[in-house]
């Protein structure tokens, strides 16, 4: 069975975060994009793609894990305006998303160690992804989380 990230085309955007590691930032207000028959979640309020959780106003504090394809920028361009939430995406640091929305934007981002094993729409633990991933933080209070998070891999202050 192919349990490559992109690749798995039927359930390419149903890629959970792990609810281990999303407990390790905080409480969240908004999950914007969730899943319509989630196996847990990360955030007091959620939008599924019913709601069309990108149309919507966002409130509190959010945290994105975006559909991954195309369009995904727009869900971080959304988070950076929104200014309070924690995104977490593949680490490709040299596209127009990242020069866009996160190098000059984001308050602080976390390289994660090794591979995240992302979960299932079923609820089980799927296989790793073909890239690595990163956090990113949109305000102070969040890039503090971010830091005190204990999730390994490599802080980085953007705005030193
Ligand atoms: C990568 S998954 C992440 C799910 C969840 N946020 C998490 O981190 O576990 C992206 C989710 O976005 C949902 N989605 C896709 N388009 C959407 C839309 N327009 N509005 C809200 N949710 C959407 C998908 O159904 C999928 O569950």
């Amino acid at each position: 069975m192919n349990t490559s990230f992109e690749r798995c085309k039927e359930t390419k955007v149903e890629w959970l975060t792990p609810p281990e590691l999303a407990i390790k930032l905080g409480k969240f207000d908004l999950d914007p994009c969730s899943p319509i028959n989630p196996p847990f979640l990360h955030a007091k309020n959620n939008f599924t793609i019913s709601d069309d959780g990108l149309s919507k106003d966002w409130f509190g504090r959010v945290y994105l894990n975006p559909p991954y394809g195309r369009g995904m920028e727009l869900w971080l361009e959304k988070l950076k305006f929104h200014g309070n939430g924690i995104a977490l995406i593949f680490a490709r640091t040299e596209t127009k998303c990242f020069f866009d929305h996160i190098w000059n934007d984001a308050d602080a981002i976390l390289f994660v160690k090794g591979r995240i094993r992302f979960y299932h729409i079923s609820g089980i633990q799927a296989g790793t992804p073909g890239a690595p991933s990163v956090f990113i933080a949109y305000g102070k209070e969040n890039a503090l989380a971010l830091k005190n998070s204990g999730i390994e891999g490599r802080y980085l202050d953007l705005k030193l």
